[in-house]
């Protein structure tokens, strides 16, 4: 049974955290990428790394398909890699579900070629351009423990990190 998982907010140190290879594709680890395509289309969201569900393997979800009744594309990256990026930069406001309602521009190569392992343990590989490759490259970071807010100034990031704070600090309480 698909399931959504909670999604940790920063700060944690979950999400600081440099995550492991995926060796072998078991049961377990596919359901988990069912449980992430669920709970970021649920969120919404464009994009969701394990690490944000509190799992530290290098697994990856995201569909940048937004445009109202377009066929969705959802998938599921286990060990993504960027093996060769664009000296073209492309400027997005970029947000993060570990972050609700903080966004900033972060400037990132235009284009990426990634190399993966989809849901069936089958070498995948891509050229992402325009927005999927704003959303890959952020949600690879996740997996090296670098979040959005850590291409920002550092006070801007410190402001983002208290009002986190603040937000975690009420969502306990209730
Ligand atoms: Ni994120």
């Amino acid at each position: 049974m698909i399931m959504k998982r909670p999604i940790l907010i920063h700060p944690d140190p979950r999400l600081k955290k440099v995550c492991t290879p995926v060796a072998d594709l078991s049961d377990d680890l596919r359901q988990l990428s069912d449980d992430m395509l669920e709970t970021m289309y649920h969120a919404p969201g464009i994009g969701l790394a394990a690490p944000q569900v509190g799992v530290l393997d290098r697994l990856i979800v995201l569909d940048c398909v937004k445009e109202d009744g377009a066929k969705p594309r959802p998938l599921v990256m286990f060990n993504p890699e960027i093996v060769a990026a664009s000296d073209d930069q492309s400027v997005y406001e970029e947000g993060c579900l570990s972050i609700p309602d903080q966004y900033a521009e972060v400037t990132r190569p235009a284009e990426v070629e990634v190399s993966w392992l989809d849901r069936d343990g089958n070498s995948q590989k891509e050229v992402f351009r325009d927005l999927w490759a704003t959303c890959v490259q952020h949600e690879i970071d996740h997996l090296d423990g670098k979040l959005f807010i850590d291409y920002l100034k550092p006070l801007r990031r410190q402001l983002i990190t208290r009002k986190m704070q603040k937000l975690k600090r009420e969502r306990t309480r209730t």
